[in-house]
């Protein structure tokens, strides 16, 4: 066993050098054709596209795969000294799993945004962490997935995709009104119109988790969406203890958890809570959905197994078509976290990287999700992968609180998409995803059906 063993990782090792090298061709190539007027403009539109991070995240593997650190402070909007960025697959773990030695950041801005507590994403591993994500899991159960989410968000996409007859915008049209359904519905925050939640929502997650420079005028939205949500929910919460209106929903269980005199469960606690699966749910969701649909358009063979999949009622197949797209562009490329002490990632191994307290290290799941050292056939779209390859929604601790939501939400809302005979980009700019300067997608126009001449 152990000589094939050793051949075998000697070969991948090759190969992972020889990919390496090939990519200093690859990397200028993407950014000589990219759009732009000057260099530094064609290098950021390179780099805007997943296929050319995956390319430079490739050659870091090879070769550098724990970055030097640096004193540039790649993310502003938080306080660090430096950043140093991690690329393996076991050093990505382990950054991940070492939550003493490489703690989350976000807590000022949650303090922001609820105006006083912090929110578990926020917090270290600490009891009160631990108190809150009880008390959450107790009130969004793992059974109400599949009892109540799955259904709910399936019979919508179904419907939204009926209406339409040959093309739809997809963001405002379905991916965004399926999670803010899932807020009304299922977590029971009724007291604005879905144009405000999602709105809502999106800025605030900008704010926290994708705003690296630290724009103010970003932050003046935020905030004023932050309080906005936040008496929304409040006046939810308000009216149904004043309605003695009893509702199975996140919020009804929630206030049963507090008659209990459960710890952590004050009206403002619910609330801060509410707040933050709502940040959580929505553009996360929609930006998923979008991403994975790209990469099955821009896969045609992969797209029609995957439409006969779901045409044949095999539901994991299909699922398993979604996931394998998204690792191709997940939603964050990176999960940062700031080094609580001078430390060492990767100890005893050649790449060992000493990280100076304060550096805000960047662990690249995009870039775990292809190291041929954990990944089997990394570069190629496989429907058979071990759920454990992927890295979707984070990992560790602080691994996604609607992991088994998005498992199931996501192939719900692409089905009755994907089953339309001849799915397709809407012709010229209609077809390409926009973001309106948001970070999220604001409109994907898709058309399908054929019309005559058209032979596919
Ligand atoms: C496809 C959709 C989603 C993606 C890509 C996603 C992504 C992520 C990521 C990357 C993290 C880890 C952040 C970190 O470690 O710094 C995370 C955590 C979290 N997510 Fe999601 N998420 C999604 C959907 C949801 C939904 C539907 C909810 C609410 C039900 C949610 C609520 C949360 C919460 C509360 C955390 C913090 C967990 C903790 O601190 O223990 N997310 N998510």
């Amino acid at each position: 066993m152990r000589v094939p063993n050793f051949v075998t990782v000697l070969g991948v090792r090759l190969c992972m050098t020889a990919e390496g090298l090939f990519t200093l061709y690859q990397i200028p190539a993407a950014v000589f054709s990219a759009k732009g007027a000057s260099l530094k403009e064609k290098f950021g539109t390179a780099f805007q596209e997943p296929l050319t991070q995956r390319l430079a995240l490739r050659f870091l593997r090879a070769f550098l795969p724990n970055s030097p650190v640096t004193s540039k402070r790649l993310i502003k909007s938080y306080p660090n000294t430096g950043t140093a960025l991690v690329t393996r697959y076991e050093d990505v773990v382990e950054v991940l799993d070492r939550n003493a030695d490489f703690e989350v950041v976000y807590e000022p801005k949650m303090r922001a945004i609820t105006a006083g507590e912090n929110f578990f994403l926020g917090m270290q591993d600490t009891s009160l962490y631990q108190r809150d994500v009880s008390n959450m899991r107790l009130a969004t159960r793992r059974d109400d997935v599949s009892a109540i989410v799955e259904p709910l968000a399936r019979r919508l996409a179904e419907k939204l995709v009926a209406e339409k007859s040959g093309r739809i915008d997809m963001p405002p049209e379905l991916s965004q009104l399926v999670p803010a359904a899932i807020v009304t519905d299922y977590f029971g925050v009724t007291g604005a119109p879905d144009s405000d939640l999602i709105e809502w929502a999106t800025l605030m997650f900008r704010y926290l988790f994708a705003d690296l420079s630290g724009n103010p005028e970003l932050e003046r939205d935020a905030l004023n969406a932050a309080a906005a949500c936040c008496s929304v929910i409040d006046r939810d919460i308000a009216n149904r203890k004043a309605s003695g209106e009893t509702k199975d929903d996140v919020i009804g269980r929630c206030l049963v958890m507090q008659a209990a005199g459960l710890p952590g469960m004050d009206d403002v606690s619910i609330r801060n809570n509410l707040v933050g699966l709502v940040i959580g749910a929505i553009p996360t969701i929609s930006r998923a959905a979008v991403q994975a649909l790209e990469q099955l358009l821009d896969r045609p063979l992969v797209l029609a197994s995957a439409e006969q999949a779901a045409l044949d009622g095999n539901d994991k197949l299909f699922a398993a078509h979604v996931f394998e797209a998204l690792r191709f562009n997940p939603i964050n490329p990176i999960i940062f976290r700031r080094a609580t002490r001078d430390t060492t990632i990767a100890a005893g191994s050649f790449r060992a990287r000493r990280i100076p307290k304060d550096t805000m290290v960047l662990a690249s799941n995009l870039s775990a999700m292809f190291d041929p050292l954990k990944i089997e056939s990394p570069e190629s779209f496989r429907t058979d992968r071990p759920w454990g390859d992927y890295m979707l929604w984070g990992y560790g601790l602080h691994g996604c609180f609607g992991a088994y939501i998005n498992r199931a939400v996501l192939p719900a809302i692409l089905k009755p998409l994907v089953t339309k005979p001849g799915l397709r980009r809407a012709a010229g700019e209609a077809g390409q995803i926009k973001t309106d300067g948001t970070q999220f997608p604001t409109h994907f126009v898709l058309d399908w059906g054929y019309t005559k001449g058209h032979s596919d």
